[in-house]
């Protein structure tokens, strides 16, 4: 970050979070709260709450969250000096000149190194393919029907033949040959020293959701093997959990994402105006990729490829949009192999006729497994029968597994009193169950990990101070920072019980510590978990009593394990047995005072 702190937070606190989201979404207030409907995911009643005293925001929906600065980054696709820009010409704050010195180079983490050579290289690719040099590339993507402003949208570029142009190019930069390896732009042997791993290939830059470039997929023009070669993951690219166009496609204002299995797909579809066409990496589709579009949308369109691999990618893709609750359709791209062939044959209509007619993904997955059995005969069709059956205990509420019975039986003509008797015995076979009532408790919990509940305890905490900063000195004798054992956590714990200790409490401020939008998310997500509304103050202080005490035994015994390893350690165990006999014996008072 190349502001001051001092006026980075100058601009925050002249920008109420109200005003300027009430410029972007319609809020209602309710209680100490704002509500509206959700900017980064598709809902129909609001979970998007703005908090006036806290200066954030968070949906209770997608988990989207964090200050002024993150909305903005996350609406208007900002990096974060970009939104700090805006809001400082918002407000009248002069702001200085950027200035990338040497010294703040070194001062940066990292990751922006990495993400800074990616630019670089992004850069020096692009202007390659403009080049005289460039022309074989500018002539390959042209004849594959790419428009000019299509290359530009995507930064498409090109790396020439000869053997380590672009390692020469970012050390004329400055970049040191570790980070350009590292950032799996070149590779080393001890005969050729550092060499382009890309060459002779029309380029791709792979940007995450804020336009930043973390990778780059490159192609050769001909028919050369391998026909794609990728980045490496890195520190900043993570296959997981980024999808090709996802950049453009999250801001396209459709309910929907086309999920393609090509980059050449996505083009070829944001150029004919479907700009909610999205890829994974050339891996398969993964959860995390599930998770990120559920923050967009609540459903998926299958676009992939019509031969036999695509078929399977699209059954398992299917299975992960159900466990993550996105629903899913597929596309028919019959008769042609891809969304890219189709749209060049069929065109942009006759694309839109068949997003219409995209098939339920239940119904796909049934007319595939149809192809196994041989429905003349009674045997085999029986057998069919079942595995329907089977699959329709895949749906875990009763009124959607009605329905989808009804739809099959009168679909495959089986009687839908059959059906649902041999669904309910394979149900009862495979212990499928109405899911129990959850005790109304501050902290009964789902069947997390022990992981996630030690998190979860960590965040409760952090949530309840920041709601009710008066406890703070009550627990300031049992809670140090260093109880705090995730990373992230302890980070925010230390600001905030500093600034506590000292009588400020600015949680929105803490947001701006984090230079990367997942990390501010989950920031958010801290002081922003759901307390169950406890009654009475009996109740209450109980329950501060219970997280207090769970999150003691957790540090306890986190540092237990890490004596000898860790130096602070000791100290840690030592304080943290003190501190859990204490609680044992004595009762938190939620008294004024
Ligand atoms: P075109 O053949 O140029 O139309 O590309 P495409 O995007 O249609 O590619 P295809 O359908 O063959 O493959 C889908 C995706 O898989 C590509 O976009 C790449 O991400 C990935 N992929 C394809 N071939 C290779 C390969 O040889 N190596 C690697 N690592 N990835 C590949
Ligand atoms: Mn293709």
């Amino acid at each position: 970050m190349y502001y001051p702190d001092e006026l980075v937070e100058e601009v925050r606190m002249k920008n109420d979070i109200v005003d300027v989201i009430s410029g972007y979404v319609r809020l209602q207030k309710k209680g100490a709260n704002h509500f509206g409907l959700c900017p980064f995911h598709n809902e129909k009643s609001p979970s998007f709450s703005v908090s006036g005293s806290k200066q954030m925001y968070y949906c209770f929906g997608c988990g989207a969250g964090g200050n002024v600065f993150t909305f903005v980054m996350n609406y208007e696709n900002y990096t974060f000096a970009e939104a700090v820009k805006l809001l400082a010409d918002r407000a009248g704050v002069n702001l200085p000149e950027m200035e990338y010195t040497e010294e703040m180079k070194k001062k940066e983490g990292h990751r922006s190194r990495l993400l800074e050579v990616n630019k670089e290289a992004a850069t020096y690719f692009f202007y390659q393919l403009r080049s005289p040099r460039g022309e074989a590339g500018y002539r390959y993507l042209t004849g594959r029907g790419l428009s000019k402003e299509t290359m530009k949208k995507f930064g498409l570029g090109f790396a020439h033949v000869s053997g380590n142009d672009l390692v020469q190019y970012l050390r004329s930069k400055g970049y040191k040959d570790q980070l350009i390896q590292e950032a799996g732009l070149a590779g080393f042997d001890e005969k050729h020293g550092m060499h382009d791993k890309f060459w002779n290939r029309v380029m791709f830059p792979i940007q995450d959701i804020n336009h930043r470039v973390i990778g780059f997929g490159g192609r050769v023009m001909g028919d050369a093997k391998p026909k794609y070669l990728n980045s490496p993951e890195t520190m900043i690219f993570d296959k997981s959990r980024n999808l090709y166009g996802l950049n453009f496609a999250r801001t396209s204002r459709q309910n929907n994402v086309i999920l393609c299995e090509g980059y050449m797909d996505v083009i070829a579809m944001h150029q004919a105006g479907f700009t909610q066409a999205a890829a994974s990496l050339g891996t398969a589709f993964t959860s995390g990729q599930a998770n990120l579009l559920k923050r967009y949308v609540k459903e998926v369109l299958l676009a992939y490829d019509s031969d036999g691999a695509g078929v399977k990618a699209a059954l398992r893709a299917i299975g992960i949009l159900k466990e993550t609750g996105l629903s899913g359709r597929v596309i028919s791209l019959e008769p042609y192999k891809d969304p890219d062939e189709f749209i060049k044959n069929l065109g942009t209509e006759a694309f839109q006729e068949r997003i219409r007619q995209a098939e339920n993904s239940f119904f796909f997955e049934l007319r595939i497994l149809e192809r196994d059995y041989d429905l003349k005969d009674p045997e085999s069709k029986t057998r069919f029968h079942r595995e329907i059956a089977k699959k329709l205990c895949g749906f875990p509420e009763e009124v959607e597994r009605e329905n989808y019975m009804q739809a099959v039986a009168e679909r495959y003509h089986i009687g839908f009193e059959n059906l649902r008797k041999l669904t309910a015995s394979y149900a009862a076979q495979t212990g499928l169950v109405s899911p129990v009532a959850r005790p109304k408790s501050g902290l009964a919990q789902k069947r997390n990990t022990p992981e996630e509940n030690r998190k979860k305890m960590q965040r409760l905490l952090i949530t309840w101070i920041t709601e009710e900063p008066g406890i703070y000195p009550k627990i300031a004798k049992y809670i140090t920072p260093e109880d705090f054992t995730e990373p992230l956590y302890r980070k925010v714990a230390d600001r905030l019980f500093d600034g506590l200790s000292k009588g400020e409490y600015q949680p929105a401020a803490m947001i701006s510590m984090f230079a990367d939008e997942e990390e501010q998310r989950e920031a958010a997500a801290l002081f922003n978990t759901k307390l169950t509304e406890l009654e009475t103050r009996q109740e209450r202080e109980k329950a501060l009593h219970d997280i207090v005490y769970t999150v003691k035994k957790n540090s306890y015994e986190y540092y237990s394990e890490r004596m000898g390893a860790e130096v602070n350690a000791i100290n840690q165990v030592i304080a943290g047995k003190k501190a859990l006999e204490e609680l044992s014996k004595t009762h938190i008072s939620l008294d004024e005072g």
